[in-house]
């Protein structure tokens, strides 16, 4: 039973390879849609901004802030320097939704 469970873990651990729940999905389409552009989700190299694979996994943001859902929200809906505030954009399902995407890179 208790190597069933550290299984399940392991393999939920390995993120990108399992499927999408719903609300990641849609937090992916709309990641694709406004986020893309400046933002390569596979790589940590740059585009725009700064390539946000494993954003969650590390410790510090690339600003240097914690990693957090906290930080990341306040990010997409007030902007950063080069970074439009998205907060007229996307309503606060669609903000949620790409976090928990932004939790599966
Ligand atoms: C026009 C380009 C552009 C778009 C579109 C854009 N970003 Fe950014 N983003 C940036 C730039 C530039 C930075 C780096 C800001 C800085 O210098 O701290 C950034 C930083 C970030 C960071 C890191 C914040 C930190 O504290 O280090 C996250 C997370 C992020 N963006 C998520 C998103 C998401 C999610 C979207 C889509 C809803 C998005 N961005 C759309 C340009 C963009």
């Amino acid at each position: 039973m208790v190597v069933l469970l550290l299984a399940a873990c392991n393999s939920s651990a390995s993120g990108s390879r399992r499927k999408l729940t719903s609300a990641e999905a849609h937090g992916k389409r709309t990641f694709d849609a406004y986020c893309t552009s400046c933002h390569d989700a596979f790589s940590t190299s740059p585009r725009q901004g700064p390539g946000l694979k494993g954003l969650f996994r590390k410790q510090y943001l690339p600003s240097g802030l914690p990693s957090n859902d906290e930080h990341v929200r306040r990010t997409i809906t007030m902007g950063r320097k080069n970074m439009p505030p998205f907060d007229k954009v996307l309503d606060e399902d669609q903000v949620d939704q790409v976090i928990a995407y932004l939790h599966t890179l």
